[in-house]
């Protein structure tokens, strides 16, 4: 009933623009861990990441949640995004942990919603899936009114195009939604799968998950029985594999500027899901917000180039693609959108591009202004080289990629 009421309290999303028995993964090793609150500000060498320029109250000291007491077989975890590359690693590491899940997908999911309601039943087993409209509160919260309780929620919608609307749609609006469903259903603890870049926010989509951000700690902040992570991951594998077949195929590596405009600390997908996990029990990671890359050094294009043909056993061959190229393109794009509305997502993808050429996925030294490889904290064991191995021998078809989703 309290989250009922108190979850009443939650803003009408409006803006526009069976248990399992496998054996516990091994736990990943936990390189660093700095902790985060949602001020930007650094203080006795510790990192406190940026959220947004808006500040959101400051939530209360995380309260322990009776439901921590619980073992993993009594607790059920609402998944939104269930049907996504992290989101279904999300579904299958909660049920190797024990977990119930209940999971939400779309009657059609997938790219191009290429799966029907059976394939993702038969994917997610023994997850429940409730097929529903995250975009519809009032839908999303009948079609799940008798699935309750729940105690946890992971919310792992995004966008699947980035464009402007949709942007909003669902990385505001829908996950809004999730969280206003799940506190109606009880959820005391809600974890979302945001971005690192969100720290330097230039694009749409970044905008509107930190608009959500605020929302959640504003929720906190309400309620001290209700707590949150904000997990910011850096790059997953899949956004840096696109070039492995190419490059395997005798072609050039293509890189912008030097190959060292920006550099990232991937993190595999179920080295992430581990962690995204692990936010539900630990009670270390309420109220935070969680900036996470996987194990070892921060790679440049270049490095990561230059590890593929490596393992290739070739000589590096490189084609250098100046950035500016990409400046004129938006430009162009940007002033023709003016003039023609249905050009705007042309001219936003045209600026995710360039965020991505140029923008490390690492976090910003509130200090210097500089991106940090070593204030972006290592989680898991899976390695970006181990990965482009298994590419160059099994094919990115392998890999459960799907389509490349904007970050
Ligand atoms: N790519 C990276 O390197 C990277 C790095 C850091 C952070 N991230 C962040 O990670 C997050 C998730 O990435 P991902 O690759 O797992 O995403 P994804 O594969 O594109 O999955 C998106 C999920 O959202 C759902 N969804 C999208 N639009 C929807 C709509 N209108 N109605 C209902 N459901 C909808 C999709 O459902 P359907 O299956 O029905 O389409 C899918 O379950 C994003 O927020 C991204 O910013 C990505």
């Amino acid at each position: 009933m309290a989250a009922l009421l108190l979850s009443s309290r939650l803003p009408t999303a409006t803006a526009t623009a069976p248990a399992s028995t496998s054996a516990p993964r091994p736990s990943p090793r936990f390189i660093s861990f700095p902790i985060t609150t949602t001020k930007s500000c650094r203080r006795r060498g510790r990192i406190v990441a940026s959220s947004s320029a808006t500040s959101p109250p400051e939530p209360s000291p995380a309260a322990a949640q009776p439901f921590r007491s619980l073992p993993p077989s009594e607790t059920t975890v609402l998944v939104t995004g269930a049907t996504g590359y992290i989101g279904r690693y999300v579904v299958r590491e909660l049920l190797r942990r024990g977990h119930r899940v209940l999971a939400v997908a779309r009657p059609r999911s997938g790219i191009r919603g290429k799966n029907s309601q059976d394939d993702v039943i038969a994917d997610l087993a023994p997850a429940r899936v409730v097929f529903s409209d995250v975009t519809d509160p009032s839908a999303l919260r009948a079609d799940l009114s008798n699935h309750g309780p729940v105690h946890a929620a992971v919310c792992c919608l995004a966008s699947r195009g980035g464009g402007v609307q949709d942007s909003w749609r669902v990385d505001y609006r829908a996950t809004l939604h999730t969280l206003q469903a799940a506190r109606s259903l009880g959820a005391a603890h809600f974890v979302l799968l945001s971005a690192v870049c969100v720290q330097k926010p230039l694009l749409e989509f970044q905008r509107a998950k930190l608009r959500f951000e605020d929302e959640l700690a504003a929720e906190a902040a309400r309620d001290a029985a209700f707590t949150y992570s904000v997990v910011r991951p850096t790059a997953f594998f899949k956004s840096l594999g696109g070039q492995v077949e190419v490059v395997k195929k005798g072609n050039p590596y293509v890189m912008f500027g030097d190959g060292r405009l920006c550099a990232c600390k991937p993190i595999s997908e179920e080295d992430l899901a581990s962690f995204i996990a692990d936010c539900i029990f630990d009670q270390d990671k309420a109220n935070k917000v969680l900036p996470i890359g996987g194990p070892g050094k921060a790679l440049t294009p270049l490095e990561q180039g230059e590890m593929l043909f490596r393992l290739l056993g070739r000589e590096p061959k490189f084609i250098k693609v100046p950035i500016q190229i990409m400046d004129g393109v938006i430009w162009v794009l940007d002033g023709l959108a003016k003039v023609f509305p249905g050009l705007e997502d042309a001219a936003e993808f045209g600026k995710i591009g360039r965020y991505y050429a140029s923008e490390s996925m690492l976090v910003l030294d509130p200090e210097t202004g500089e991106y940090s490889d070593e204030l972006t904290p290592s989680y898991g064991t899976d390695t970006l080289e181990q990965f482009f191995d298994k590419v160059i021998r099994e094919g990115m078809a392998g890999q459960e990629l799907g389509e490349q989703t904007i970050f």
